[in-house]
């Protein structure tokens, strides 16, 4: 049964059935079975490959998973103080936060504030997008503080959680947008002169301290409360991790002579693993997804994984089940809404896996009032099954970066911090997740159901918030202590 994919419907009233499936369409949610699925074999195979990748992206002539090191050099004691703000832009919302580091151990004060990002600044002009988050923060601060024209300027963790090469902690160049974003004059720049440049000119009173990926805040975040977090990962809009390594570890570093055993988190930007197309069982639909993207090539397994692409494949298969095989799908209704690329996101997924009735009356209600398409209960069927397994492949294929990482450092047993839409949101992703990891891993089943597995994937405290917070207090910090590996602005430190 192992990498079969749920055959079971845990969350489903009655046992749902294919009895009334006709022959035709059960042969092709048998080929999308074969498509889909990935057995125990295969998610091996990929995680030895990855890694190797690892490997390869830490030594001098790199891979194509970045493995950027991020010149966060330690864990939090828990005994980090200050007050910090922390900005974070991501793919939706653009979030301003002041963090307060309090003297109790482990504790934090936090208000913060959501700005939409409006979709057209994603593909807009790179000014335009430097002066809305300019806006946001002189808005948040004004809103916080009052008048500004006394207060010294405040310490700023940065979450950019794009690729960027980081030579030092407060400086960052685009490797290349993801998540699609398409902004010109970007890529290949340091974009921290880009974003001061746009708070000096509205005089905002704000000294960047860290740039930070989303992945590393979370790894740090959630070191903070639990010193078991090993690993911090993201499965939202995009996917990726970061993890700490040793210095003496990363050969493309050997050249600063750093302590062999000092630590170093590294942002793997996996999303770029097997962008060669080596291991990973690409179906024709994630072939399509890759053409038509902004950055063809780019993020083979983010494109596999990730909320942005999970309905956007969904949307693939349906269309092509109209279009070119002999069992037409909603064979004479107009199909014009469905044709519409990316218009289903992983949410309207998550609600047809949700669907609790036997015979499936919300998925039929979300086809008629979305898409204006109304399914026989045969096509029902096969929805469901596809949304499974979409989002079961999506589960496994994570899991194989997650025993990746945990093999390469040798971890049989740790915590890993988990945050985005998918993971906190999508249904079944972390028991799909935790099942791969015990196929990859070989764990004995439990003998107490209620047993924890050796390594846990569990939710992550807030990285882009307290993470951010704890990586400028950290750079402080050692910067005080005379640590000034990988900084590029003392000033800002003072
Ligand atoms: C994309 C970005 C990466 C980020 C991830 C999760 O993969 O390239 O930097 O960590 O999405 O947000």
């Amino acid at each position: 049964m192992f990498g079969l994919g749920p055959r079971k419907r845990p969350s489903r009233k009655g046992t749902g059935s294919f009895v009334d499936v006709p022959q035709d369409l059960l042969k092709e949610i048998e080929q999308l079975e074969r498509h889909f699925t990935v057995d125990i074999a295969k998610l091996k195979q990929i995680t030895n490959h990855f890694v190797e990748e690892l490997e390869k992206g830490l030594s001098m002539e790199g891979g194509s998973i970045p493995m950027n090191p991020t010149w966060v050099m330690s864990f939090p004691t828990g005994y980090e103080t200050g007050t910090y703000l922390a900005l974070d832009m991501g793919g939706t919302n653009l979030r301003v936060c002041e963090i307060t580091l309090t003297e109790q151990k482990s504790e934090f004060d936090i208000i913060q504030s959501k700005y939409r990002m409006p979709e057209e600044l994603k593909t807009g002009e790179a000014d335009e997008l430097w002066e809305y988050i300019a806006d946001c923060l002189s808005q948040f601060i004004e809103t916080h503080h009052g008048d500004t024209s006394k207060l010294d300027k405040l310490p700023l963790g940065f979450t950019f959680s794009y690729p960027a090469t980081q030579h030092y902690v407060d400086e960052g160049v685009l490797q290349r947008w993801t998540k699609g974003f398409d902004i010109a004059g970007v890529e290949g720049h340091n974009v921290v002169p880009m974003f001061e440049a746009a708070l000096a000119q509205r005089g905002v009173p704000i000294k960047l301290t860290a740039l930070i990926n989303d992945t590393t805040g979370t790894l740090i975040a959630s070191a903070y409360t639990d010193t078991k977090m090993k690993i911090g990962c993201i499965f939202g809009t995009g996917c990726n991790a970061a993890y700490m390594e040793n210095c003496g570890s990363i050969p493309k570093l050997a050249h600063m002579n750093l302590p062999p055993d000092t630590p170093m988190a590294i942002n793997c930007e996996w999303g770029a693993f097997d962008n060669e197309h080596k291991v990973l069982p690409r179906t024709p639909y994630d072939i399509i997804i890759d053409k038509d993207s902004p950055r063809p090539g780019q993020q083979a397994f983010e494109k596999m994984i990730a909320g942005l692409y999970l309905g956007e494949v969904f949307r693939l298969v349906l269309v092509d089940l109209h279009d070119n095989h002999e069992t037409h799908i909603f064979a004479g209704q107009d199909i014009s809404k469905l044709r519409k690329a990316y218009s289903l996101d992983s949410s309207f997924l998550s609600a047809i896996e949700e669907d609790p009735f036997e015979n499936l009356s919300e998925t039929f209600e979300l086809f008629q009032n979305k898409l204006n398409i109304s399914p026989s209960h045969p096509e029902l069927e096969l929805i469901r099954r596809t949304a499974e397994l979409i989002g079961t492949r999506a589960a496994r294929l994570s899991a194989c970066g997650v025993a990746a990482i945990s093999k390469k450092k040798g971890y049989e047993t740790c915590h890993v911090g988990a945050d985005g839409s998918v993971f906190n949101k999508y249904p079944h992703f972390k028991e799909r997740g935790a099942q791969a990891l015990r196929e990859i891993l070989d764990w004995p089943e439990k003998a107490d159901p209620k047993d924890d597995d050796p390594i846990e994937i569990l939710a992550a405290e807030d990285g882009s918030g307290v993470g951010a917070a704890l990586i400028a207090a950290l750079t402080l910090q050692r910067v005080k202590d005379g640590n000034m590996h990988g900084i590029l602005h003392p000033e800002n430190f003072k």
